[in-house]
């Protein structure tokens, strides 16, 4: 019988548990996916400890926002696909409902394109959610250009390993934070030209020292809190931040130097269109294609192990992106 991974009531990650429910049949323009590997994201945990930013279902909420595996049914009038296609996930709106970790998921035909070349199911479960936010972020919101300094918090994140390796193939200069001097040598090893440990220094000065006083163009920043308005100081006049994640949970400080563009970026913004999934996915193929792109895995869990996957992200030891394989 397939599996399903559901929790019934938000908590720590001993909510998570499997069930056996049979697959059921996709509606018109839609597609029943055969998982084979899930991306594990900081959005998951939200919604596991009741943080998510939207209502949903409880009892027995589904989980995951994004995966790959092969297409294993079609509803009526999808074309284009074919059964046993390698296909990824690039969507999954409500994740209580059709969420990927399990052996089945079913989404609208448009949340999918092929699996990138190239890649096998754990390499592509670690792609699309890091680099797409990281992508939208740096080049969509923050037109990032060469030559650009682009300072990177939580570097060591599935969001930060995938902005340096895009910075780095579009010619700019990433710059990466870590709390701790653990991952430094790893992050200089993933690109970055610099790494700012922020238990040793105080990074926005030091973001600032190492353009000469001039400041970084862009801040990709992961953390928020108090530390914001400080960490915007690395920022060089007219420059831009971008926030996507709160892996602070106390409230942000707000910026106060000015002119700075800030943006508070989510990647639905962009991978629920259509043309600008068909963008991001073209530039990923040619960045795997010439090895400048390559999804960094920390850890992989099956999936009657997702509740650890959960306490292994809670830990914040990881390099990268934690998968779960069916
Ligand atoms: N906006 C969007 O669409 C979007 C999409 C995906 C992810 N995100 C956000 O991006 C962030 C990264 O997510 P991810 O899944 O790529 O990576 P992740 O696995 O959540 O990143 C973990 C890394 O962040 C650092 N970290 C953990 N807790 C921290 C804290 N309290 N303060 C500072 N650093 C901390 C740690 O690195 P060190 O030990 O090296 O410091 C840790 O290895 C999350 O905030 C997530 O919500 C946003």
């Amino acid at each position: 019988m397939p599996r399903v991974v559901i929790f019934d009531e938000t908590g720590d990650p001993d909510v998570l548990h499997v069930v056996d429910e049979p697959a059921t049949e996709p509606a018109a323009g839609e597609v029943r996916v055969r998982i084979e590997a899930i991306g594990v994201n900081r959005l998951d945990q939200l919604m596991r400890t009741g943080a998510f930013p939207r209502p949903f279902r409880l009892p027995h909420a589904r989980i995951g926002c994004e995966g790959t595996g092969t297409v294993d049914a079609l509803g009526a009038g999808v074309e284009g696909l074919a059964v046993g296609d390698p296909v990824l996930i690039t969507a999954v709106p409500a994740m209580d409902l059709d969420g990927t970790y399990a052996d089945y998921t079913i989404v609208p035909a448009a949340r999918l394109i092929p699996r990138p070349a190239g890649l096998d199911a754990v390499g592509a479960a670690a792609l699309w959610v890091a680099y797409s936010t990281a992508y939208g972020a740096l080049v969509a919101k923050a037109g990032m250009r060469p030559g650009d300094h682009v300072l990177i918090t939580a570097a060591s994140s599935g969001v930060g390993l995938a902005a340096i390796q895009i910075a780095n193939q579009l010619g700019a200069v990433p710059l990466a934070t870590t709390r701790t001097s653990a991952k430094a040598q790893a992050l200089r090893e993933a690109g970055a030209a610099a790494v700012f440990v922020a238990d040793e220094v105080d990074v926005a000065r030091a973001a600032r020292e190492h353009t000469g006083g001039t400041g970084v163009e862009i801040i990709l920043d992961s953390i928020m809190g108090p530390g914001l308005a400080d960490l915007a100081t690395a920022a060089t006049f007219g420059g831009t931040l971008v926030t996507v994640g709160w892996l602070d949970p106390r409230p942000a400080s707000m910026p106060m130097n000015a002119p700075l563009t800030i943006h508070r970026y989510m990647s639905f913004e962009h991978t629920l269109d259509p043309e600008a999934v068909r963008r991001m996915a073209a530039f990923f193929g040619a960045g795997l294609r010439t090895g400048a792109l390559h999804p960094t895995v920390d850890r992989v869990f099956t999936l009657d192990k997702a509740a650890g996957a959960h306490r292994h992200l809670e830990q914040g030891n990881q390099l990268g992106k934690i998968v779960i394989t069916t």
